[in-house]
């Protein structure tokens, strides 16, 4: 493979614990330990945050960051001064791009929100809020910490602190009803919110919920549920730019962009993904997962736990992954930009999604078509490789 130029470059910071772990979730949080020194824990990490992006360097010299995404976890519960400090500490190693986007995941927790002001002084110039709900059952019966009350509370807060904010719900909840999702999705408009993400609850495996699966609704009641979502969004001036991403013009999420372009991205934190490209191939990183280990070893400045190079037989793949969740799709000059190889090595499958109905012209170049979202994991699978 050959490289005509590097993509944009992301930055993804990990921040791995959280009050309670939710029975759906399966991402890489872990319980704060009770009676653990928080302060003194999250200090180290810092340390360790900045000691494994300092080891990282070398491997993007020069390169500017378009976006920074402190997600978790729940990076709320770390202090404005420990996220300031990482910030600043970014900065003094990284070569931000003027105006460069900085994200930082809350949860809508009351001690939380009364930190969003500091947050925003500290650096942080986006809000993403997980409220997934504001139904008080809905919420106790995912597991939530946080109720209706806290996270409208929380949402006031973040438009009042903030020039643009991300909120985050999920449907299709046990027990969960068109009509009580209509009612979810109105009062997160009646927030006005720049952007809004709305997925699907998904059983992860590994998690509570699969092994004591809840009774959640009809697959045909969830698809009812995606038609209302699309319809009030869209009557709210907000923009489905993404299978689950939703936005008015301008506030579209640069970070989560750069991935679905398939952009580069440094993923530094406990558990955390990476993928970086070079003249002649690509590589991904994965970091130690638990955080004392993760602690450990970036200390040492050995935080990586494994890496690979992408096989050019698995990038196209790798890019449909991503470029098919966007409504405009993509172009095939980006095609080969992003993976060194010429358009020809998609095009049967291109010809096969178009025949489909699953892919049309337009957008960037093709873009999927509404059956092409609505079919989208089929529609990737096209571009496997053989065998
Ligand atoms: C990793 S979470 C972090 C945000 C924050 N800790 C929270 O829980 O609100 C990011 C988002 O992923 C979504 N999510 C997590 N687990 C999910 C699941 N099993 N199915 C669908 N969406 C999920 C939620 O909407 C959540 O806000
Ligand atoms: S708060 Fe967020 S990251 Fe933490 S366990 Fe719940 S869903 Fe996962």
């Amino acid at each position: 493979m050959n490289l005509p130029a590097l993509p944009p470059l992301s930055l993804y910071v990990h921040l791995p614990w959280c009050i309670r772990k939710c029975p759906y979730c399966d991402f890489n949080s872990h319980e704060m330990r009770a009676g653990a020194d928080a302060e003194a824990e999250q200090q180290r990490y810092v340390d360790a945050l900045l000691a494994d992006l300092e080891a990282s360097l070398p491997l993007v010299w020069g390169r500017p960051v378009i976006s920074v995404f402190i997600g978790g976890g729940t990076p709320s519960l770390f202090a404005p001064e420990r996220i300031e400090r990482l910030i600043e500490g970014v900065r003094a190693r990284l070569p931000l791009a003027p105006g460069c986007e900085i994200t930082l995941e809350a949860n809508p927790g009351t001690f939380e929100r009364e930190r969003f002001a500091a947050f925003r002084a500290a650096g942080v110039t986006r809000l993403s809020v997980g409220v997934q709900s504001f139904d008080d059952a809905h919420l106790k019966a995912i597991g939530r910490v946080h109720d209706g009350a806290q996270a409208r509370a929380a949402l006031q807060e973040a438009a009042r602190a903030f020039d643009t904010f991300n909120l985050d719900l999920m449907y299709a909840l046990p027990g969960q009803t068109l009509a009580e999702l209509e009612q979810d999705v109105r009062t997160a408009l009646s927030f006005a919110p720049p952007h809004l993400s709305i997925y699907h609850l998904t059983i992860e495996p590994n998690t509570v919920f699969a092994k004591y699966p809840p009774r959640l609704p009809e697959e045909d009641v969830a698809w009812d549920m995606l038609d209302r979502i699309t319809e009030l969004t869209g009557a709210a001036g907000l923009e489905r730019y993404e299978v689950s991403a939703y936005a008015r013009a301008g506030h579209r999420c640069v970070h989560n962009l750069n991935y679905w372009q398939f952009g580069d991205y440094l993923g530094i934190g406990a558990g955390a993904h990476g993928k970086l490209s070079f003249a002649h191939r690509v590589l991904r990183q994965v970091r130690h997962r638990l955080p004392e280990r993760y602690m450990q070893q970036a200390l040492a400045g050995d935080a990586v736990a494994s890496h690979h190079e992408v096989t050019p037989g698995d990038l196209p793949f790798e890019f449909m992954l991503n470029a098919l969740r966007l409504k405009d799709g993509f172009a095939l000059s980006e095609f080969s930009a992003r993976t060194g190889l010429p358009a020809e090595r998609v095009r049967a499958a291109l010809r096969q999604a178009e025949d489909q109905g699953w892919l049309e012209p337009g957008g960037a170049g093709l873009r999927p078509t509404a059956r092409g979202f609505d079919f989208l994991s089929d529609l990737q699978q096209l571009f496997l490789p053989p065998g």
